[in-house]
């Protein structure tokens, strides 16, 4: 059969609540033109994030059941901490409520004045979290990246040239670590190669400076590299994202996207050392090392969601439905960054409306021409959440996993059709009150 299938049947379902288009014109005025600012309940399709929106299994409810709640050395700490082992091969396992939890306590221990961190693209938590313990950032992205339409098979890799260069030029003792974001996130959830990995590992290990993963979409980057990468095709997902984790040294997590839970992290090392400062600053504001801000049950629901992502069957539906939304998209002319990403569609919003220019906020007009027309929330990723420095203005539609069926990713992309044909009237945003630290969270606007 042809036809990729939902690999599982649906045994509690959350009711969609419908607005009509005037209702939503005025909703979006009592949201100050910021999707942000509406309520769930007045979302049709919400595609704001797929971070820690995503259906639990059976077995992870009944892992929910389960979990001890002992203050320390809960069983299902225990459990949890032998399945993240097993994948990951770190010795040092430490849980956190989120994944931005393990960033402050690596970058507070790893960061500080005088230093520079480099990664293919620091996530924007990521960054926040080096700049605010003193560290600047440098994001290194493979030169194919800056094309959004050409199509390339790992278009989340590093800059290995440039990452020579940028070590040498920072100076290797300023380096405390480089990342590698798999799949890069903020440049289009595209994956990063094993040989990328390894190459950039190299050029770490002969500079003495450790190689760390942001992970969160580890298995999405496992499917790539098996479906595009020489000699990985016989691999299992498994043994994949295993050969992926032991190229680094250690890793920060956001349970809430690969781990298919609502919330939980972990920062996981090798070096003992670090791993004790990092318990000590645990304890201060996250809990005891055996539960790092999580209820027993989150730990457990977490190792169960480790394993479930790495079924070949789930891996192939997911990645197939990004790409459906993808291809549909650009049959209807809306441009996009190509090839699909794994675990959401960016549209290029300038091109999308030509007749805006980015100081006017192009991607903030298409967010709120999908909300008015259909009741989609997706998020600007450009000159708002940016400012002048964008260097695009793109519109996320970020997939929840095991949430949609196809027929709404059907009724997305019939909103995007009703997009197009009134394009040339969508006006576009002024910036009305702006906050001063990630401003595209509380901004308000008006059209224009
Ligand atoms: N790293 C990456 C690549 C991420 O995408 C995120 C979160 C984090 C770290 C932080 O993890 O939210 O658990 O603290 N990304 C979400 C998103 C918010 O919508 O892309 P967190």
């Amino acid at each position: 059969m042809s036809v990729i299938i939902e690999p599982f049947r649906i045994k509690m379902v959350e009711p969609i609540h419908f607005t009509t288009r005037d209702q939503r014109r005025d909703l979006l005025a009592k949201a100050f033109y910021n999707p942000f600012y509406l309520h769930a309940q007045d979302i049709i399709i919400d595609l704001l994030t797929d971070s820690g929106t995503s259906a639990m299994s059976q077995e992870q409810w009944a892992g929910i059941m389960r979990g001890d709640e002992s203050y320390a050395g809960s069983s299902s700490y225990l459990r949890f901490e032998k399945e993240v082992r097993e994948l990951t091969g770190y010795a040092q396992v430490i849980p956190t409520h989120q994944g931005r939890a393990a960033e402050r306590i690596l970058f507070h221990l790893a960061g500080g004045a005088g230093k520079t961190v480099i990664a293919n693209t620091h996530f924007d938590t990521t960054r926040a979290n080096v700049e605010q313990s003193g560290a600047r950032c440098v994001d290194l992205p493979c030169l194919e990246s800056h094309d959004l339409e050409a199509v390339a098979p790992f278009k989340g890799n590093i800059d290995l040239d440039g990452l020579e260069q940028a070590i040498r030029a920072a100076g290797p003792d300023n380096v405390p670590v480089v990342i590698l974001t798999i799949t890069n996130n903020s440049g289009g959830g595209q994956p990063v190669s094993m040989a990328n990995a390894r190459a950039a590992r190299e050029i770490c290990h002969s500079h003495h400076i450790p190689l760390f993963l942001d992970a969160c979409r580890f298995a999405e980057n496992a499917y790539f590299i098996r479906e595009r990468e020489a000699g990985y095709k016989d691999k299992t997902l498994r043994e994949i994202a295993m050969e992926m984790f032991r190229l680094a040294d250690g890793c920060t997590f956001s349970g809430k996207k690969d781990a298919l839970v609502n919330m939980g992290g972990f920062l996981a090392v090798n070096d003992e050392d670090l791993a004790q400062r990092a318990r000590n600053l645990l304890i201060l504001t996250e809990g005891f090392p055996t539960y790092g801000g999580l209820a027993g049950r989150d730990l457990e629901a977490m190792a169960i969601g480790l394993r479930e992502v790495l079924d070949h069957d789930y891996m192939e539906y997911r990645i197939a439905a990004v790409r459906f939304l993808c291809n549909g998209l650009a049959a209807r002319g809306v441009h996009a960054i190509k090839p699909a990403g794994g675990h959401a569609a960016y549209v290029d919003a300038r091109a999308t409306l030509p007749h805006i220019p980015p100081e006017h906020f192009p991607g903030q007009a298409v967010v709120n021409a999908l909300y008015e027309l259909g009741g989609v929330r997706a998020v600007e990723i450009g000159s708002v959440m940016f400012g002048e420095h964008a260097e695009h203005d793109l519109v996320r539609l970020a997939m929840p996993r095991r949430v949609y069926t196809q027929s709404h990713m059907e009724y997305v992309l019939e909103v995007f059709e009703k997009l197009m044909e009134e394009a040339p009237g969508i006006p576009g945003m002024r910036m009305t009150y702006e906050p001063p630290y990630l401003r595209h969270f509380t901004a308000h606007f008006e059209p224009m």
